[in-house]
């Protein structure tokens, strides 16, 4: 593998069509030819805090038995992104290529993949690494990760759903610990809270665990908070019971009045760590005061001692009943048309230029959208 280009492109470089061969200054673009379209086009980072660069490789060939060789066509940007290109977070090596979210066609098979068939286009759960962080042309994933994406969806549209549904999944099945009727396999026994609060409905996290307890627990009520602008979208789409504005001041008097008797909640998902101690104020003193945090990276969110506060992240899905089944129980949800978009799509633009900008977006902190990159 070798470097092919920096963060900055020269001015004179940009107006030549993309993927034409040329030569200006010691920088190349790669060309469109059949041996060069087998090439992989790597967005790495080689040093903690270092710019996102452009390198080649060879199309990966090493698949295990169960892996699928996905060619990337859409991603979009996560936090954990920028977190691990910026401050190393979780990064265990170096030079990696970051990228958790995408959507593409798949190349090749390992010998024992059956679901899955060359050109089947797909969804895709991916890692920050060599072999299967998505900011590349080809990536490597066990077949469990994927799942196939709806002919009527957009490649743009697919990429944003994998990470926040799966997480989505932790923070029902590991912080609520709630029954999980659409996973096959999954627990379909425990909490079953009346009245829960998400805090955080606007963010890409959020608008999968409304989703998603709405299908798990279609008798409980579902509140959530956000902007005031997101409302409409986290009533009528995602269909919570009710939003309110995450900046008010009664609040907490706000939420409790939506409940029978202003008794208060039975639970809370802070997706975006936003709990704060008056927020605890709006339990139930005779409820299972169960308080379920995403793993942000900082630190747990300290709560008082009565409350039931249980951290959830993605990576220990694994530990869940049926975990291993969650891209294609997905599957079914998307073909009944369970599970929608969970928030809009800002297409940022096509490739390494663009990947940058769509990092520095997400850098600024985005509401209530989906920065997605095509390449
Ligand atoms: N550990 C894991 O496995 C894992 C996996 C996925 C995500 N995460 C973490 O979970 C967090 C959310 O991720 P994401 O992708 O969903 O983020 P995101 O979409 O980028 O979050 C942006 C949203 O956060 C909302 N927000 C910010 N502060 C808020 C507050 N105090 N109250 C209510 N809403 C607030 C904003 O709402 P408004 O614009 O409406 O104000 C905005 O829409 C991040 O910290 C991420 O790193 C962890």
């Amino acid at each position: 593998m070798h470097l092919l280009l920096r963060r900055a492109i020269p001015p004179a470089l940009k107006r030549v069509a993309p993927y034409t061969k040329i030569s200006l200054r010691g920088y190349r673009l790669p060309t469109r030819s059949t041996s060069m379209a087998e090439e992989n086009i790597k967005y790495l980072v080689r040093v903690k805090g270092g710019p996102l660069e452009v390198a080649k490789a060879p199309k990966p060939t090493d698949l295990a038995s169960n892996d699928v060789l996905i060619r990337l066509k859409a991603v979009a940007i996560n936090p954990a992104d920028t977190k691990m290109i910026d401050e190393g977070h979780r990064v265990t090596s170096y030079p990696f290529v970051p990228g958790l979210d995408g959507s593409g066609i798949i190349e090749a098979t390992g010998d024992a993949v059956e679901r899955i068939k060359v050109s089947d286009e797909m969804i895709g759960l991916f890692q920050s690494n060599d072999r299967s962080g998505s900011f590349q042309t080809f990536a490597i994933v066990d077949e469990q990760k994927v799942t196939k994406k709806p002919p009527s969806w957009a490649f743009e549209e697919a990429a944003t759903l994998g990470v926040c549904y799966a997480t989505a999944i932790a923070a029902l099945g590991i912080g609520l610990k709630t029954p999980l009727p659409f996973i096959i396999d999954g627990p379909r026994t425990g909490l079953v809270p009346s009245y829960i609060l998400v805090l955080g409905g606007s963010s890409a996290l959020g608008a999968a665990v409304i989703q998603l307890l709405r299908l798990a627990l279609p008798d409980s009520t579902v509140f959530a908070t956000s902007s005031p602008k997101h409302h409409t979208h986290i009533v009528n789409t995602l269909g919570a019971h009710r939003a309110f504005d995450r900046s008010s001041s009664s609040l907490v008097e706000d939420v409790k009045r939506g409940t029978p008797a202003s008794q208060g909640l039975d639970a809370i998902v802070d997706v975006v760590g936003a709990g704060t101690s008056d927020i605890f104020e709006a339990f139930n003193p005779n409820g299972p005061k169960r308080y379920a945090q995403v793993w942000t990276g900082e630190d747990k969110i300290q709560t008082p001692e009565d409350v039931d506060s249980v951290l959830f992240r993605s990576r220990d899905l694994s530990q869940l009943q049926g975990g291993d089944n969650i891209m294609l129980s997905l599957q079914t949800l998307l073909e009944d048309g369970r599970y929608k978009l969970p928030l809009p799509v800002n297409n940022v633009g096509q490739g390494f230029e663009a990947l940058q900008k769509a990092l520095d977006l997400m850098r600024m902190g985005v509401s209530g959208e989906k920065l997605v990159v095509t390449f």
